[in-house]
């Protein structure tokens, strides 16, 4: 299954109101929510990630402005261009990912499946690669 992909999230309204966007378990957000944070006021030339995670999996959203997500599972590697609050990018666990190109103003909210856990980060890319590779092996000889 992939492990890094877009959701298209229905906005509830119209141009003459507004609208509203509603994220609950399983519509669409397929963990419990533990924590929520959001990363703002990042100037244009900062990256920001470089890391996986162990076992948390989160959504990450533009609120606002325009925000690149580079991830990698071991296999596949694409780079999201994230530009609408009407859509997320499901990040699993073991996927290396980068933020870069911030706009200005732009806002990055995430809903993560654990409360943080520095335990839970690998932020030496050898490190991911080592156990990404082991994991897909054990996969293969199961
Ligand atoms: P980090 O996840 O490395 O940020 P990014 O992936 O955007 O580069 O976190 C940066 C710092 O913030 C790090 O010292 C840990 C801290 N932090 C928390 O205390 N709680 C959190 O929920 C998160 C995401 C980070």
């Amino acid at each position: 299954m992939n492990k890094h992909y877009l959701i298209n999230f229905l906005p509830i309204g119209n141009e003459n109101t507004g609208y509203i966007i509603a994220l609950e378990k399983n519509k669409p957000v397929k963990f419990d929510i533990k924590r929520v944070y959001y990363i703002h006021s990042v100037p244009e030339s900062m990256q920001r990630g470089f890391h996986a995670h162990k076992s948390i999996e989160q959504i990450l959203i533009c609120l606002n402005g325009n925000i690149k997500v580079r991830c990698f599972d071991g296999k596949i590697e694409k780079v999201y261009e994230l530009n609408s609050s009407n859509q997320g990018l499901y990040i699993g666990d073991m996927v290396w990912h980068e933020m870069f190109n911030y706009t200005k103003g732009a806002i990055l909210l995430v809903l993560a499946s654990e409360i943080y856990n520095e335990d839970d980060y690998i932020r030496n890319f050898d490190e991911f690669m080592k156990k990404v590779d082991k994991l897909n092996l054990n996969k293969k000889e199961a």
